[in-house]
């Protein structure tokens, strides 16, 4: 048997929607992206959706947005993909990490107020493997110190805590539609925000800073332009947002399959002494699965799991020791613990909707059976 690490739900329909606007005059940001701004934003309950690039452009583009630039620090987690970093530093900024819960993976709260300085401008949470942060702690604590809080939502969509969702509380929530995420457009990304005039900036950002896009070139009567401000390149285009459009109405669908195969495999790894599941917070959109191993036998599992035509990935091992971060920032081994005890241990399993049950338990045998011959 052969499982692959992910693969994509995009259906008939959704190709059949990309043929259609193939097919039209208008490919670049236009009436498609729109509307799937509008029901993005109708779906996370939160004022509006710009749509972008990647969440790497949409977390730089926030950060932006809210003025973080060079000599400010922004407050993170070492336990992501390194995107959340490096959209600081691109911002010109500092990311300061902070250590990670030792049972759910998430940015220990407990531990932000000690990393504050005089130059803290943002709180950069994630929402690690679909689980939200406490936002009412955070957003509680940030806004008694004026601090902007930018959600790294990449993970988490479908994410519920307290009732909030991602971009409800927070200044930004930013999504990635890169396609091992719940819904995909190949490459693709969004920013939630409350504010009109904060969306109105971030969607100028997005397009050099012009003060109108191609659509309004395009579908009315020929006006000029101004560039207000140095904005990007990282408008999300129609052939993209034409992609995700359907794919909207089954995230729910999408996410029940892989709570249900998420369930099955703590069920059936917890009597298992080599292997330990994270502790989940509710309610998790579930995008991933990782279990942790002995660290000594970790890249052993990994390996015996790939030969048995199991795919795997790792998320993540924590990005304050990968070179470019000790180089430029100093970090050294033993700074942050749990995160690098997590990053040494960590295997992703396979969890996505098409993922058949009699797949599931051929993943959790194999998993048992490498486990125990490792
Ligand atoms: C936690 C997290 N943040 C940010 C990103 C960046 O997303 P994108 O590839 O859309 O830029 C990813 C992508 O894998 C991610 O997992």
């Amino acid at each position: 048997m052969r499982i692959e690490f992910f693969k994509h739900s995009v259906g008939q329909r959704d190709i059949d929607n990309v043929v259609r606007v193939l097919n039209s005059t208008f490919l670049t940001t236009g009436a498609e992206v729109a509307a799937f701004e509008e029901r993005f934003a109708k779906y996370l309950e939160c004022g509006h959706v710009v749509a972008v690039t990647s969440c790497t452009a949409a977390l730089h583009l926030s950060l932006l947005a809210y003025g973080v630039g060079p000599r400010d620090e922004v407050i993170t987690t070492p336990m992501t993909f390194i995107a959340t970093a490096n959209a600081i530093a691109h911002a010109g900024a500092t990311p300061v990490f902070v250590d990670v819960e030792a049972d759910s993976g998430l940015m220990d709260l407990s531990l932000v107020e000690r990393a504050v300085t005089s130059r803290t401008k943002a709180l950069l949470p994630v929402h690690l493997y679909g689980q939200m942060c406490d936002m009412q702690k955070l957003h509680t604590f940030a806004a008694a110190h004026g601090f902007y809080v930018i959600e790294d939502a990449a993970h988490a969509i479908e994410a519920r805590r307290d009732g909030i969702r991602p971009g409800q509380v927070g200044d930004a929530a930013c999504f990635s539609f890169y396609p091992t995420k719940s819904i995909t457009s190949g490459e693709g990304g969004a920013v939630a925000v409350n504010s009109k005039e904060m969306a109105e900036r971030l969607k100028k950002l997005r397009l050099h800073g012009m003060s109108k896009g191609a659509a309004d070139r395009y579908s009315r009567r020929y006006e000029h332009w101004d560039m207000e401000m140095l904005g990007w390149k990282y408008n999300m285009d129609n052939i993209q947002a034409a992609l995700l459009l359907n794919q909207m109405e089954s995230l729910d669908e999408f996410q029940a399959r892989r709570e249900a195969i998420c369930q099955r495999y703590e069920t059936a790894f917890s009597g298992c002494p080599d292997i330990k599941c994270l502790k989940v917070v509710p309610t998790s959109a579930r995008l991933m699965f990782t279990i942790l191993v002995p660290p000594e036998i970790r890249d052993s599992v990994l390996w015996g799991l790939q030969e048995r035509g199991v795919g795997v990935a790792v998320n993540y091992r924590a990005i304050h020791l990968l070179t470019y971060y000790r180089q430029t920032y100093g970090y050294k081994r033993g700074i942050l613990p749990v995160a690098e005890s997590i990053g040494d241990a960590t295997v992703s399993l396979p969890v996505y909707p098409a993922l058949t049950d009699e797949e599931v338990e051929y993943v959790i045998e194999t998993v048992k059976d490498v486990v125990r011959k490792s």
